[in-house]
């Protein structure tokens, strides 16, 4: 049998690099854009340093039409996994039309050329903060939506407008997962995060204390109705949520219908027991300082991961230790990123 050929859009991104890798070892050709806005071309020799084997990469803006074009037409494309897009909560909310242009009209641009040129398989990059203020933990997928600022709405919007198109036509199929905070790099230490400016995501920050690159955290909050008073979340190993994609992928070849599903562990993580599991694991010290809340923060967020059992037979693989030596040995081999 042929290889699967697959379109990843966002290619050298963080989760998708992980996930490119992922695919190339289950034996898919890769085909792989990105306008390189918030990522750098080196992942992709990294990955087939990792693999040993090469990805087709083109440097293409998804809201292009013609150069995206020319790539549906040149390749026989099996399936999309959708990854593309901007997601600095802060930036969106000053700059909201940056965010419905790349996010919402670029999926529209490819979602009408993927209906034109016949391609009706395609996993989308939602995330947890669909659920806004989760009214009840572990949330489910059935819980309601809300967001709470421009790129949440911007996910919202797509998902809504992927139902909407399922709804018009049933030979699509579409997996909609929905992640919660996917935190680690590959064990090569080859692959990670590697955020262009100040990060905004509690793992990288603490990784860049830990190197030096900045002085303490900033914890946001410690008066939370949690056990130790800090935010509570769903980190998940970004292996796993890779792995997570090649499930999705197999259930949409095996099984007629979409599907939207949570991509988590189930467990909840303070942010002190994550300092303190990276202070484990790392043998440094992350001094932190207390300040106050970040708005739109929530307190407690984790995953119902029942569905994601029962329909994908995944489910994560591994704990927190795991998530924070791979995150550090990332951050050893490549203090100043790629
Ligand atoms: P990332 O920024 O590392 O990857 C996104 C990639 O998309 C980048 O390489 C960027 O250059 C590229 N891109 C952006 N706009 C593009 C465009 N118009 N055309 C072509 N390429 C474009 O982010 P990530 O953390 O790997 O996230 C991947 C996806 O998962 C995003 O859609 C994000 O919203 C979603 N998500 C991420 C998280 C998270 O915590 N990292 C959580 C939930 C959902
Ligand atoms: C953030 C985004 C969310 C996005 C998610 C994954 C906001 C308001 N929400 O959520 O839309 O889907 O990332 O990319 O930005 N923390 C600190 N100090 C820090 C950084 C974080 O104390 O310097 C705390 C936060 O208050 C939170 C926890 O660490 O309790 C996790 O934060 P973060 O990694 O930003 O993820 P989310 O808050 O889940």
């Amino acid at each position: 049998m042929a290889e699967p050929v697959i379109l990843v859009t966002g290619a050298t991104g963080y989760i998708a690099a992980h996930t490119c890798v992922c695919l190339l070892e289950r034996g898919c050709k890769v085909i792989g854009i990105d306008n390189l806005s918030n990522s750098s071309p080196r992942v992709i020799e990294r990955i087939q340093q990792i693999t040993r084997r090469s990805i087709d990469f083109h440097r293409i803006d998804i809201r292009n039409q013609t150069a995206l074009t020319a790539v549906l037409k040149h390749y026989r494309i099996d399936a999309v996994i959708h990854f593309a897009g901007l997601k600095a909560v802060g930036e969106s909310v000053s700059e909201p039309l940056k965010y419905f242009d790349n996010n919402v009209c670029g999926t529209v641009t490819l979602l009408r050329l993927l209906q034109q040129y016949g391609i009706r398989k395609l996993v989308f990059s939602s995330s947890a903060t669909v659920y806004g203020e989760p009214a009840a933990v572990p949330v489910g997928e059935a819980a309601p939506t809300s967001a709470t600022n421009p790129y949440g709405r911007s996910k919202l919007m797509v998902e809504q407008m992927l139902q909407d198109i399922v709804r018009a036509d049933n030979s699509w199929r579409i997996a909609t997962l929905r992640y919660f905070n996917p935190v680690g790099a590959h064990d090569s230490g080859l692959i990670g995060e590697d955020p262009r400016d100040i990060p905004n995501n509690l793992m990288p920050y603490i990784a860049q204390v830990a190197i030096g690159r900045r002085p303490y955290l900033q914890l946001f909050g410690d008066d939370y109705p949690t056990e130790d008073g800090s935010g509570v979340r769903d980190y998940i190993h970004v292996m796993d949520l890779a792995r997570g994609h090649l499930a999705a992928l197999d259930r949409l070849s095996a099984h007629d219908g979409s599907f939207t599903v949570n991509l988590g562990t189930g467990r909840g993580v303070s942010v002190l027991q994550a300092v303190a599991a990276f202070e484990r694991v790392s043998g440094k010290v992350i001094p932190v300082q207390r300040t106050a809340r970040r708005a739109g923060d929530v307190a407690t967020c984790y995953a119902s991961v029942h569905r994601a059992s029962e329909l994908l037979g995944w489910h994560a693989e591994h704990d927190l230790e795991k998530m924070c030596a791979d995150h550090w040995r990332w951050q050893c081999n490549n203090p100043e990123g790629y």
